[in-house]
């Protein structure tokens, strides 16, 4: 772990903001296609996505969407899904990539969105700039935003504290990366009200791993609409 002074929430996001900015074009360009050599990725979004239909559908938001990589393959599975993402050049690329799919700049943190709107949400890898501190904040915000029965998948790097990473994607950055046990996010997510439905930790795979990577799929309890 690096041991560093903490910013501010608020400087965090405006950090994170201007980082992905810098990035986005680089980072589409790089993971372009990448989701084909993941089927432990493919495998748990579409039992989210199934499980999601089954339960009646719904908007499904992207929360921390990126260049919008997931939220177009979410599509072709037939969700009715939204991308929403802190950096407004991450959403423009987005909605160049994937013209038929609406797009927002918002965070996680904060959602401009009604109480109980989604039948749907996915973190992907969208919490691995938020100190575990923080992860209540945006966990009792996707409580807030999904609807009884609604379920919500999140992927995130397994271990624990952080990294300092410094160049990525071709650019210089300053952005801390954080690893989480999977038992931590399953505890916080139940502290916000969710119940975990399922969990799958995986070794590194590729060439931008270094960990293992956790995806835990946690539904607000309920019946679905
Ligand atoms: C590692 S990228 C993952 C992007 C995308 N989910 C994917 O897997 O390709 C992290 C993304 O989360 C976004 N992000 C970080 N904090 C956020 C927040 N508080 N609200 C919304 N987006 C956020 C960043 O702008 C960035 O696009």
């Amino acid at each position: 772990m690096t041991d560093t002074a903490q910013p501010s929430p608020a400087s965090r996001l405006t950090t994170t903001r201007a980082s992905y900015d810098t990035v986005a074009a680089d980072y589409e360009r790089l993971l372009r296609g990448e989701l084909a050599n993941m089927p432990f990725d493919r495998a748990m979004l579409g039992v989210f996505a199934e499980r999601v239909l089954a339960g009646g559908g719904g908007p499904v938001g992207d929360l921390g969407c990126g260049p919008g990589r997931l939220t177009g393959h979410l599509a072709s599975l037939g969700l009715d899904v939204f991308g929403i993402d802190l950096s407004p050049e991450m959403v423009a690329v987005a909605r160049r990539v994937c013209p038929g799919v609406r797009f927002e700049v918002g965070s996680m943190t904060a959602l401009g969105l009604e109480d109980e709107s989604l039948a749907g949400a996915l973190a992907w890898y969208s919490t691995v700039h938020t100190p575990p501190e923080e992860l209540p904040v945006a966990f009792e915000e996707f409580y807030r935003v999904l609807a009884p029965g609604g379920q919500l998948l999140m992927a995130f790097k397994v271990g624990d504290g952080s990294t300092r990473l410094t160049h990525a994607y071709g650019h210089d950055l300053d952005l801390d990366v954080y690893r989480f046990p999977p038992g931590l996010v399953s505890e916080l997510l139940v502290e916000a009200g969710f119940v975990e439905v399922a969990r799958l930790v995986r070794e590194a795979e590729g060439p931008y791993e270094k960990t293992p990577q956790g995806y835990l799929l946690a539904r607000r309890p309920g019946p679905s609409a």
